[in-house]
């Protein structure tokens, strides 16, 4: 499914130099927003924003001070923005013992602290005009928790109820946001993590069917969407039998 007709707004994405963030600008335009893509690598992000007809702004989200300047520079050019996708994120596999300081902040800055820190910059704009759209892309290990991925799951439930909260905050005032909630993605991202995905279920679904999942519950005004849908079960489980959840996790992983 595509997103309704867009024309007229501008929509922000991040990561979109890659993957899920590629994918979800080329829907946007497609659909007739003005599209303005970050994310690190200049010359993939430029790809993104030509095959868009958009702007390119590189940005390393890790600094605070970038990420506030990328805010600015946008709302100086566009004006405005009606579609926030704070989609950028980095994983890091292996145990916490093994993680530096600076690998540490450098997920919890760009997975966590810079949606918040964009989403605060652009959500004055949204609530004068009483519209607009916040995706979040989330992930499953921060519903259920990974072994050997302690600080992404971290920074993803922390996503996940920043989510919750500020929707929490702005319901009534035409705000919609949304949390995908991916398994698993046919992307570099495990590749960059360093350790490839290891198991066979849940499958791999494609960057694209990531990108519609979540833009269809953006402008359908879906609180969250599992990709694949049958993962909210684990997530029911979870909450509602800790205990039968955990002797299961021990024993499938
Ligand atoms: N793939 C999966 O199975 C999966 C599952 C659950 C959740 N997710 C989430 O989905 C989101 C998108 O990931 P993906 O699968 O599409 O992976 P990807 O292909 O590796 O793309 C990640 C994107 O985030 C950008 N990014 C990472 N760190 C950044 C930083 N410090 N500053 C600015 N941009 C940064 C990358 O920019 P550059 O390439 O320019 O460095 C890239 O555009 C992430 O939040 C990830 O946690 C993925």
């Amino acid at each position: 499914m595509r997103p309704p007709r867009l024309d007229g707004t501008v929509a922000l994405v991040t990561g979109a130099s890659s993957g899920i963030g590629a994918a979800a600008a080329t829907r946007l335009a497609a659909a007739g927003a003005r599209v303005f893509v970050t994310g690190r690598d200049p010359d993939r992000l430029a790809a993104v924003a030509d095959a868009a007809e958009g702007t390119a702004i590189p940005c390393d989200l890790t600094d605070p001070d970038l990420t506030a300047a990328l805010a600015n520079r946008v709302l100086d050019v566009a004006g405005r923005v009606d579609v926030l996708v704070n989609n950028a994120g980095q994983g890091w596999a292996g145990p916490l013992t093994g993680m530096t300081d600076g690998q540490i902040q450098a997920l919890v800055a760009a997975n966590l602290t810079a949606p918040m820190l964009l989403s605060r910059a652009i959500l004055p704009g949204m609530l004068s005009r009483g519209a607009g759209h916040i995706g979040f892309v989330g992930s499953i290990a921060g519903r259920l928790g990974v072994r050997e991925e302690a600080v992404y799951a971290g920074t993803k439930a922390g996503l996940s109820v920043f989510a919750d909260s500020l929707r929490k905050e702005t319901t009534g005032r035409g705000i919609v946001v949304t949390e995908l909630v991916p398994a698993v993605v046919d992307t570099p991202f495990f590749v960059r993590r360093g350790r490839p995905y290891p198991r066979r279920r849940p499958r791999p679904v494609t960057p694209d069917q990531a990108a519609a999942a979540l833009l269809t519950g953006m402008f359908s005004g879906r609180h969250e969407v599992c990709l694949p849908r049958w993962m909210y079960l684990p997530i029911m489980v979870r909450a509602t039998l800790p205990a039968t959840y955990r002797r299961l996790a021990d024993r499938y992983g």
